[in-house]
């Protein structure tokens, strides 16, 4: 039996980049059978809804779902359940995608792209660990107002014991493919939320002797990326401080279209999206850059489907192809979304 992956390419250039990670996979030849289904604006405009049933019934089908990006600017007048950002948000909730895995390292050749200086973003090699499904995002919400009458909004920080322990063993398993390094970064000096955090983290460490755990507040984790990034193996957070530090993180690693990240559920299940999003500025240009992925492809294939192998020949395609110059316009080149993908084909071992 082939493994099945959906493939939701969604708006902008979401239909540019899925396609050349699709030739990208084809080009592997492995025993992969692909289902595409609609997703975001594109399906409300086919369905009247950004996730139709159809949709999600093939997600929880697939083996693996590898996803462009959504959003529209057409349809940013519609209801906040109607928008096409919900489909993303709904899918890791349907699907317990708690995990998110966002791999941010320099390539060899782009260290001018980053926003650091050259040899301190040339150290760049982390995963950042986040989690995905609770804290802040999740928490109770409302909005309303004071007895003295001024308008008030509302979100709940919060996290149990076993989700806390859920990531974090994501965060030391990660570790141990890697450096042994885990950092867990909090806000343990002022909130009760991160000092449970920061507890069940230290329990947990019992379990993996061989990785040197470490913590550090997040505010002086934003710092430190930007001072000294190469210090970083494997971050473990929660939602809201691992969504900044991770955007933060992107662009010290250089070009936005060059990072990929993979939403787990811990049981094989994958989603798997590059972390830009629609880019209707450049949409229908042929200007994408595909490379962020292609490289959620090769992370497809190796945490959804157990082919490193495959993965690794993706990773070290891409690499190839940056060190032999091949640029699209964000990386200050002149190649198509096509024949980037094409370069990257060409250098596949
Ligand atoms: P964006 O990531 O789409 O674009 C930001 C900037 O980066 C733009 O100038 C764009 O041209 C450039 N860019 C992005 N990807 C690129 C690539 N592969 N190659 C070359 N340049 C690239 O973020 P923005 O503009 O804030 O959002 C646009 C839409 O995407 C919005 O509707 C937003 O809600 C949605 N979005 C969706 C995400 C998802 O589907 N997971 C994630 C982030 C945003
Ligand atoms: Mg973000």
């Amino acid at each position: 039996m082939p493994h099945l992956i959906a493939i939701l390419p969604g708006d902008g250039i979401g239909p540019e980049v899925t396609a050349e990670a699709r030739r990208v996979l084809d080009a592997l030849a492995l025993d992969l059978a692909f289902e595409e289904a609609p997703v975001g604006g594109a399906a409300y405009d086919a369905a009247g809804h950004p996730l139709p049933d159809a949709t999600l019934d093939l997600a929880r089908r697939a083996d693996a779902i590898l996803f462009g990006a959504v959003g529209d600017p057409r349809h940013d007048g519609l209801a906040r359940e109607l928008r096409p950002e919900q489909a993303i948000l709904g899918l890791r909730k349907q699907l317990g995608l708690f995990a998110n895995l966002r791999p941010a390292r320099l390539f060899a050749g782009l260290e001018d792209a980053s926003a650091l200086k050259p040899h301190i973003a040339a150290a760049i090699d982390m995963v950042i660990v986040r989690e995905l499904t609770g804290d802040v995002y999740f928490g109770l919400k409302s909005r309303g107002t004071t007895a003295d009458g001024l308008r008030e909004g509302r979100d709940l920080m919060r996290y149990d014991e076993a989700e806390v322990a859920r990531i974090a063993r994501v965060g030391f398993e990660t570790a141990r493919t890697r450096r042994h390094r885990l950092c867990s970064v909090d806000k343990a000096n002022v909130l009760d939320t991160s000092q449970l955090w920061r507890d069940v983290v230290i329990e947990v460490a019992a379990d993996y002797p061989d990785v040197a755990l470490s913590h550090m507040y997040v505010d002086n984790a934003a710092m430190q990326m930007v001072r000294d990034p190469g210090q970083f193996d494997v971050i473990v957070t929660g939602n809201l401080f691992g969504d900044i530090l991770s955007d933060q993180a992107s662009m010290c690693a250089g070009s936005i279209g060059m990072l990929p990240s993979a939403a787990l559920d811990g049981q094989g299940k994958g989603l798997y999206e590059p972390i830009h999003g629609s880019a209707p500025d450049i949409a229908g240009q042929g200007r994408a850059n595909p490379c962020a992925t292609i490289l959620s492809a090769a992370m497809l294939l190796r945490h959804s489907l157990g082919l490193s192998d495959a993965a690794d020949r993706i990773e070290v395609a891409v690499a190839a192809a940056i060190a032999g110059g091949a640029r699209t316009p964000d990386l200050g080149g002149t190649l198509s979304t096509r024949e980037m993908a094409d370069r990257v084909i060409e250098a596949l071992a």
